[in-house]
């Protein structure tokens, strides 16, 4: 039984840190593919739904101890089937060969070679990849070739002799393993016989299509003006046209920027946003609160109440019903919520994100998600599709609870003016010195300790700027950018000068892990 936007490649998820790499990877190759648990897998498999190829991804179990019963995959022997590290120690175990319990392992860069008679056009005979397990394939199946081999003469890669399968010890689908995207083109285009289906039409026409199922009922959108709103309601405005309706909630934590971009965005697209000033109602339930955690939770439950408490007065005044809550979640945090860990080891809350998914029931909002399939990248592609500005879908991400997480410590007037000056100083000479997109969020945080300082002939005793900016792929992890001298030196000067009560700007140089991006 299939579906119509089924996507041809199940990547099977193991719990590797890298899954979603395979994932992207293979859509960028122009393949559609999802991640699925195993549990999901099974109940496909006996519904008599199939995919036209497998993934098994790798992961942090040994097959001497796992308990996952796999068999279903290699019931039809027609399937293709691709198995990384653990995945391909599976194959190995299933079809009778023997597999090696690790000691040493091999973790890092690795030169791996094509045995003689097997090349892929378009990559070497020599290549380096990215190695990550302990145990190996130290016996193939008989049914097996071995492809490829580690300098150390580990078997690296493995193929069916008759069958559409193929088993890769490295991680093809992280950036160090040169190649790696050719032998996962090879893979489905030459192995599993798959032609590229996936683009942006494709994209589109799937999340038009969810937004049609919405009929012609009112839809409500929690819009912040981030791409992932924005993108999602410009979609979705094209679909129901005025039964979309915006609410943008100004909880007095926003950046001078986001109030020139909301009327921007007012002015130059179709949408009907009904901005809500519920500045009082944030600041006054935040007064004298400084605990990151209690901050947060506050600016979160507020939120809801405020959103709950507009939308009943909306829908008297305007005498409408609305159905459904539009929102831009995105394929990361979809799997997130199915990933094996969750059920596994117990994950710690580093921070409780804030996000408009918890409106309580009895406002019997029912969810609509068409970006719940998508990578942030493809979301932008599909922003410029729709037409938007290159600069509203390349903006930076801004976390819901806002300057509120910039401002350490208890929130006041004056640390709310001086981070928003700041910060807008540092936006103006990144698009000036055109850096703004070397960065993936910069920022600036406000912080409540004082130093002496030289103000004209005086002494000063003021507050201390720190400006943060990192580059990432994804915001799981970050390096700070490391921004020229002169351009510190501009930003620096003109925070000193500009902004009241600070005297002195200081540079985060901190990854992530061990720091966060947000101070709080
Ligand atoms: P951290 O500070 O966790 O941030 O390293 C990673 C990324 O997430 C953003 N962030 C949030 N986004 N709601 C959001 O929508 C939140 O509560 C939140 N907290 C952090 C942060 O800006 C960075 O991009």
């Amino acid at each position: 039984m299939s579906h119509k936007f089924d996507k041809k490649i199940w990547i099977i998820d193991f719990g590797s840190q890298y899954t979603q790499l395979i994932t992207r990877k293979s859509r960028e190759l122009g393949f559609s593919s999802e991640i699925l648990t195993l549990d999901e897998c099974h109940k496909r498999f006996s519904s008599q739904h199939f995919p036209d190829c497998l993934v098994l991804s790798g992961g942090p179990q040994s097959v001497f101890e796992d308990t996952f019963n796999y068999d279903v995959f290699f019931k039809n022997p027609k399937l293709p089937i691709l198995g990384i590290c653990y995945g391909m120690q599976l194959l190995g175990k299933y079809f009778g060969g023997v597999v090696e319990r690790g000691i040493v392992g091999e973790y890092g860069h690795a030169d791996i070679t094509f045995k003689e008679n097997f090349i892929i056009p378009s990559t070497p005979q020599k290549m380096s990849v990215w190695m990550s397990h302990s145990d190996h394939i130290k016996e193939v199946p008989k049914d097996f070739d071995v492809i490829m081999e580690s300098s150390n003469k580990l078997v690296a890669a493995i193929k069916h002799k008759s069958q559409p399968i193929m088993g890769l010890q490295f991680h093809p689908e992280v950036e160090h393993s040169k190649h790696g995207k050719s032998l996962l083109d090879y893979f489905y285009q030459n192995i599993a016989g798959l032609k590229p289906d996936w683009n942006s039409t494709q994209m589109l026409e799937e999340a038009m299509d969810l937004v049609l199922q919405v009929g012609d009922k009112k839809v409500l959108c929690a819009f912040s003006g981030g791409v992932d709103s924005l993108v999602a309601a410009t979609l979705a405005q094209r679909v129901l046209g005025d039964n979309l309706h915006c609410f943008f909630v100004d909880n007095g934590l926003l950046r001078i920027q986001d109030y020139y971009h909301i009327d921007l965005l007012k002015k130059e697209t179709k949408l009907n946003i009904e901005i809500i000033d519920a500045k009082d109602i944030f600041l006054g339930s935040l007064k004298g609160i400084d605990d990151p955690e209690e901050k947060r939770k506050i600016i979160g439950k507020k939120f809801i109440e405020v959103f709950e408490i507009k939308v009943k007065e909306y829908e008297s005044l305007h005498n409408i019903h609305f159905e459904y809550l539009l929102q831009g979640t995105l394929y990361p945090d979809v799997i997130e919520s199915i990933s094996p860990h969750i059920n596994g080891g117990k994950s710690v809350t580093i921070k409780s994100h804030h996000n408009v998914g918890g409106l309580p029931e009895r406002m019997k909002l029912k969810l609509l998600e068409p970006l719940r399939h998508l990578f942030k990248d493809e979301v932008r592609e599909m922003g410029l599709s729709l037409d938007l500005n290159r600069d509203w879908v390349y903006r930076h991400p801004f976390p819901g609870p806002g300057l509120g997480v910039r401002i350490l410590g208890a929130i006041s007037t004056h640390a709310i003016k001086a981070v928003q000056e700041s910060d807008q100083i540092l936006y103006e000479e990144l698009l000036e010195a055109k850096l703004y997109h070397s960065t993936w969020q910069a920022f600036t945080v406000f912080l409540p300790v004082k130093t002496v300082g030289v103000k004209g002939d005086g002494r000063a005793y003021e507050n201390v700027i720190c400006l943060r900016m990192v580059n990432s792929s994804d915001g799981m992890t970050a390096n700070w950018s490391h921004f020229p001298h002169e351009f510190l030196e501009i930003v620096s000067r003109r925070i000193t000068n500009e902004v009241a009560g600070i005297t002195r700007v200081v540079y985060d140089i901190t990854s992530k892990p061990p720091g966060t991006i947000e101070w709080e």
